[in-house]
């Protein structure tokens, strides 16, 4: 029985065995953890005795003066030996940090990020926990996954429906279909994480609920790509958000021949889907930084909302989704879509990667028969830490009457790919929703990670070029990895002592709607998903607009400081107090944003053009590498989701999306394949009709 005052936390999600050191010698190392030490440092002032190699020393009066600096502007300051320490500790020292280090050298080694997810004083100071207060996991549902014996020869099930992927498109498919009365599997390469184990830390999230190790980068390293790839996809690691397509969007894919998007039927979709997860922004308690932009916005006479949740209508404020929901208040794939399946008789499969879809030739026309993957079981406890080699592999064949593709935008194209097919458009018109980000200090003690991660926009600026390409500006995930990995890093101290004040900061993201886009291909060496995209100068120019509408807000709700990340821009540091009307006097007026300090910053910060390395971006919305078209050369699928080199053979996901959505895409991405899967059943039963009058 649970006292009072007992902290409950998710049971830990373990690690794979770190590889010995073998894939660099010793010397390598040493210098590779000579680099790492200068970026975040011990630092400690050059009165104090020691060895010099391991520390950076900064004068005395220096490191006074820093600590009077954070004592001016921190609610709850450390006191002097605290921050000695802080700043002193030495992150190699860490065993936790050197570990996070090599685990992710597949990717480029992030020191910053490493730092922040591990370093124990950076915790205590900043208070940030890993898991909410109040922490309770949720109700969880037992899913009964598939188990196969060992063996050489392959495998073979059949069934009417397999659907690969069971992210937001594969898990609204699976209840339709399943609910339609059709037989369904539903397979994925990741595995599922129960309610008890949410939020995983930082580095068991990244490992296991994400994509790429959660360190996937366009090719020119400008944009770091977030997706998930876990049971239940970007459903289990995405932020809540549920906004419409807008009116604009539909009529622009209606323009392209796709009638289908301005019909009452694409509302009924996306009515049954938010009704479904409970969509709604009637229940919402608004965190400091969602309480800026909408505060902000109205001071600055721009227009901003609550943005609607599914969240079955409850409150719901954590901010700790990012790595997985423990409370299963968040009605994802896992939670809603794919039990209500499993109650209408869908089987599912985790650990199945796919490698190909299996076609019948014999008509001339390809005609899609199955599917082939590798199953790679857990180990006897249950656990997937443990090497492969160690658990059962099988090769597994599904035969099907319909096969449909939900693998997401970055891996949808590729199993096409891998199966044959030859469409050039596939992998092409990749859409990334390019994000530019901003950190702003506040003298409030915000601790950002308490309530909903997103939960207002500021829609002012969605339309700068007068078709529909512009900057949602919203707040983002407070986990301190996620906001402190671009903070402008000028030099040790500096970055250091920032980190110390993030429980007084806040982030923001302006999200474009791209015009321009990238695409999407296999690393010829691994096969792995490979992003070719760097934001063009159009949306770079959006972002900027975004990114200094964002620093306005702030700056009118009195932050104190404000880091865009860009690294050629030092921070603004405001000198002027924030005035109130009662405090004019004479011809003061309260100048506001024509504070000429800020106007001269913005001035600079406008010059840039953000352009890459000197500024970076992310992305956590991918759309369009399959796109749909009204006629077979323009796109990869058909207006009902076929794809049209082949029969029986659909996509369900947002890489159907014909341009990008400019809002956050998960009601899209379900609504489309809610069309989608009602389509695929009512092929299925045309083609029985068909059998039964032969
Ligand atoms: C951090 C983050 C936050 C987000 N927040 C929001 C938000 O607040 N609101 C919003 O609208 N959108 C949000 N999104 C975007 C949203 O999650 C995606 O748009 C949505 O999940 C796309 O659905 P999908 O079906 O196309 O693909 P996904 O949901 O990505 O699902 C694809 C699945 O296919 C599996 N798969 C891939 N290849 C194979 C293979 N070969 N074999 C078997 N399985 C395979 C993957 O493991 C994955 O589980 C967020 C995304 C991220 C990453
Ligand atoms: C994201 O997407 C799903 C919809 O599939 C939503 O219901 C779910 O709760 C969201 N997940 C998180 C962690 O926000
Ligand atoms: C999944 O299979 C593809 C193609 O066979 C391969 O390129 C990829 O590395 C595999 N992924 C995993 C996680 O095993």
């Amino acid at each position: 029985m649970a006292t009072t005052g007992q902290l409950i936390a998710p049971i830990p999600t373990q690690l794979p065995e770190l590889k010995p050191d073998t894939y660099f010698s010793q010397a390598q190392w040493q210098i590779l953890l000579a680099l790492v030490d200068a970026t975040v440092p011990s630092i400690i002032s050059d009165s104090a005795v020691t060895d010099k190699k391991d520390h950076l020393q900064i004068p005395m009066s220096q490191l006074e003066d820093s600590y009077m600096r954070i004592k001016s502007s921190m609610r709850h300051p450390p006191d002097y030996t605290k921050f000695q320490q802080y700043l002193q500790s030495r992150p190699l020292d860490n065993p936790r940090f050197l570990q996070a280090v090599k685990r992710i050298l597949e990717g480029v080694p992030d020191t910053k990020v490493c730092f922040a997810q591990t370093d124990p004083l950076l915790r205590e100071l900043s208070g940030y926990t890993e898991v909410a207060d109040d922490y309770k996991p949720g109700p969880s549902f037992d899913f009964d996954f598939m188990q196969f014996e060992a063996g050489i020869e392959i495998e073979t099930i059949d069934t009417d429906v397999v659907i690969v992927g069971s992210g937001c498109g594969g898990a609204v498919c699976a209840k339709v279909l399943s609910e339609a009365g059709h037989k369904v599997i539903v397979v994925d390469k990741g595995y599922h994480f129960p309610p008890s184990q949410l939020p995983m830390t930082a580095e068991a999230g990244v490992k296991f609920l994400y994509e790429g190790n959660g360190a996937l980068q366009s090719v020119d390293g400008s944009v770091t790509i977030l997706a998930g790839s876990c049971w239940g996809g970007g459903g289990t690691v995405n932020w809540s958000v549920s906004l419409h397509p807008q009116g604009f969007l539909r009529q622009e894919w209606a323009d392209q021949g796709l009638d289908f998007f301005t019909t009452q039927e694409f509302q009924h979709c996306i009515d049954r889907v938010c009704d479904f997860m409970g969509v709604s922004d009637a229940h919402i308690r608004h965190n400091h930084g969602a309480s800026v932009i909408l505060n902000g916005a109205k001071k600055l006479g721009w227009a901003a909302k609550p943005c609607p949740q599914n969240t079955g209508g409850a409150e719901h404020y954590c901010g700790h989704c990012a790595t997985g929901c423990g409370s299963s208040e968040k009605e994802g794939p896992s939670v809603s879509w794919l039990p209500a399946a499993a109650r209408a008789g869908a089987k599912f499969i985790e650990g199945f990667n796919v490698s190909k879809v299996l076609f019948d030739e014999t008509r001339g026309m390809k005609t899609a028969v199955g599917i082939l993957g590798t199953w790679t079981s857990r180990d006897n406890n249950g656990n997937i830490h443990t090497p492969e080699s160690e658990r059962v592999q099988r090769q597994i064949q599904i035969r099907a009457k319909k096969v449909v593709v939900a693998c997401g935008t970055l891996n949808s194209p590729l199993l096409l790919m891998r199966s044959g097919l030859r469409n050039p458009h596939i992998g092409r018109h990749l859409y990334i929703h390019p994000v530019g980000q901003m950190n702003a200090l506040f003298s409030e003690d915000i601790r950002g990670w308490e309530g909903g991660i997103l939960t207002s926009v500021c829609t002012s600026f969605e339309n700068l070029d007068g078709k529909g390409h512009g900057v949602k500006l919203e707040p983002t995930s407070m986990i301190p990895h996620m906001f402190l990995h671009g903070h402008p890093w000028r030099s040790a101290l500096q970055w250091k002592l920032d980190a110390l004040r993030s429980r007084q900061m806040n982030s923001y993201i302006a999200i474009a709607r791209d015009r321009d886009t990238g695409r999407v291909y296999p690393d010829p060496h691994d096969g792995r998903p490979t992003v070719e995209y760097s934001p063009s100068a159009l949306d770079r120019k959006h972002i900027l607009a975004g990114i200094i509408a964002l620093a306005k807000m702030c700056y009118i709700e009195g932050a104190t400081e404000i880091w865009p990340f860009v690294k050629s821009i030092p921070s603004f540091v405001r000198r002027s107090k924030p005035t109130t009307p009662a405090a004019d006097e004479g011809d003061d007026i309260d100048q506001g944003i024509n504070d000429p300090d800020f106007v001269a910053w913005l001035k600079n910060l406008e010059r840039t053009g953000l352009n890459h390395p000197d500024a970076t971006f992310s992305s956590a919305h991918q759309m369009g590498s399959c796109r749909m078209s009204a006629h077979p050369a323009r796109g990869v699928v058909d207006p009902e989701g076929r794809v049209w080199e082949a029969r029986n053979l659909y996509v369900a996901d947002a890489s159907v999306f014909p341009t990008a959505s400019g809002v956050n895409p998960m009601i899209t991405t379900m609504a489309i394949a809610d069309w989608i899967a009602r389509r695929v059943s009512k092929d299925l039963t045309r083609g029985e009709q068909i059998r039964a009058t032969l």
